[in-house]
């Protein structure tokens, strides 16, 4: 029988078992954050915007986001680990990198990959409120609304998607998966 490629996964480390099924294209992912771009520079018109960008799943997102958004931008990095290297969350938390500067009077925009349980945005936001930001916002590329267990919510949603387990533009599965250009549902089945 002769061997399907998988568009999804050409080229890219898979193994035996694993399928990715395209979900969001890479230009779907593209316009989207222009839009998003667009609409948060519209809501802070004259501020110097501060993004801070959870690893390590958001840093495509992030960089994309922020070259399209106009005027006065920085950067920071925080990141946390949710224990756990399986498809699901154990809900307890970790600072695992801390930020390299003040958040305090600073507009926060804080970036992340997905909004799952909401267990890591929970966390962060106690976090970073702490820190007295002017502003703080959440920018998230992917909300999966049906897994909501903390009640959070972000400013700005890339998608809306159903409850499956999505890897590709940033997000893994056990760290592989990340460098794909598109966000793809990733099956185990045999
Ligand atoms: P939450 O704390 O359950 O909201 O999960 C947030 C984190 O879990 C995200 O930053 C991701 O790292 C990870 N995560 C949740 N859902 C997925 C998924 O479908 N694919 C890959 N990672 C996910
Ligand atoms: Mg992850």
């Amino acid at each position: 029988m002769a061997k399907r490629t998988n568009k999804a996964t050409a080229g890219r480390a898979k193994k035996s078992g694993e399928r990715v099924r395209i979900l969001i294209s890479r230009g779907r992912l593209q316009k989207r954050i222009t839009e998003m771009a667009g609409q948060i520079r519209k809501d802070f018109p004259d501020e110097p915007l501060h993004l801070v960008g959870v690893l390590k799943g958001a840093v495509f997102f992030l960089t994309d986001l922020g070259k399209q958004i106009t005027g006065d931008v920085s950067f920071d990095f925080i990141a946390v680990s949710s224990y756990g290297a399986g498809t699901h969350t154990s809900g307890q938390v970790r600072l695992t990198r801390d930020l390299d500067s003040s958040i305090e009077g600073k507009t926060v925009i804080v970036v992340e990959d997905i909004l799952d349980t909401g267990m890591t945005l929970q966390y962060l936001l106690r976090v970073f409120e702490q820190r007295k930001p002017k502003r703080l916002r959440v920018a998230v590329l992917l909300d999966k609304p049906e897994r909501r267990l903390a009640p959070v919510q972000a400013d700005y949603v890339g998608f809306t998607i159903p409850n499956e387990f999505v890897v590709g533009y940033g997000l893994d599965y056990a760290e592989r998966y990340r460098n794909m250009p598109d966000v793809g549902v990733l099956s185990l089945a045999e």
